[in-house]
């Protein structure tokens, strides 16, 4: 569950504007599908450019800091969850806060797009250990990294899994159906049990990003198995892998 993502020296994988959907490879360690039909590819060369803008930005210094004290995301990732948080529409969710990272990203990227967002983050908490980042309590540190950053104010942390009852409730209770501009999911290898049960919130068009679905984790077979239906079925559209091992894309509701 808390593997880092240790494919930094894998191959990058080409991010081409193909506009056919290929049939899924069957292992990991194969080259992901192309982008599906609906892809956009001004979309997918304006993320890529962003991405570059934001690198010799100083969001760039900011979400190092931010890496190095508590994601484990690629910096690149983080700054693209930072740029989406910061143009999409109503509010942002995300499932696996860990010690805060792409919560952080988040928030400040929410901030500085001048409109208070609700923001809610979703995290059991544990502990890790032998790791850069190991924590004795994930939770509290969590709160703490929200504090540390001064972004307390901005981030709800829910303590519990995503399939809890209770969460279900409190995050039901926080976002109307398609409410959800912005979707993050960090957690498990079960990104499709928490696409069915929270897909209404998302609206149409809604950006998400979905870590481990490239690469060779033991998270990124399931991951794929997961994301590759709902790519399948329309309802995912593929606009980009980043970092280590993280699919970009936008939810698309289907009536
Ligand atoms: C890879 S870490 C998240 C990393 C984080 N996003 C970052 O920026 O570093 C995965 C986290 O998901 C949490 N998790 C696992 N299953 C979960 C679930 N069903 N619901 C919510 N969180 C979950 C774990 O406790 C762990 O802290």
């Amino acid at each position: 569950m808390f593997a880092e993502n240790s494919d930094h020296g894998a191959a990058k994988l080409p991010v081409t504007p193909r506009m056919a959907t290929l049939a899924p490879a069957s292992s990991p360690s194969e080259a992901p599908p192309a982008l599906n039909s609906t892809a956009s590819t001004d979309e997918v060369l304006a993320l890529m450019r962003t991405l570059i803008d934001l690198r010799m930005s100083p969001v760039r210094q900011l979400m190092e800091k931010v890496t190095k004290h508590s994601s484990m995301l690629h910096v690149d990732v983080l700054m693209l969850i930072y740029h989406l948080a910061k143009i999409s529409g109503g509010g942002i969710f995300e499932i696996g806060s860990f010690l805060g990272g792409s919560a952080i990203a988040a928030a400040q990227g929410a901030r500085a797009s001048g409109v208070r967002k609700k923001l809610l983050t979703v995290e059991p908490g544990g502990q890790l250990k032998n790791h850069r980042l190991a924590s004795r309590n994930i939770f509290k540190d969590l709160k703490k990294n929200l504090d540390r950053f001064g972004v307390a104010g901005d981030v709800t942390a829910i303590n519990g899994y995503s399939y809890d009852e209770s969460t279900i409730a409190t995050v039901r209770q926080a976002f109307a159906p398609g409410e959800v501009g912005f979707f993050i999911f960090d957690a498990d290898d079960q990104v499709g049990r928490d696409l069915n049960c929270y897909g209404d919130l998302l609206a149409d068009d809604c950006w998400v990003v979905i870590d481990d679905y490239v690469g060779t984790s033991e998270k990124a077979g399931p991951t794929r198995a997961a994301v590759d239906p709902f790519i399948d079925a329309g309802k995912l559209v593929t606009l980009g892998y980043y970092g280590w091992s993280t699919w970009v894309g936008r939810w698309r509701k289907i009536l």
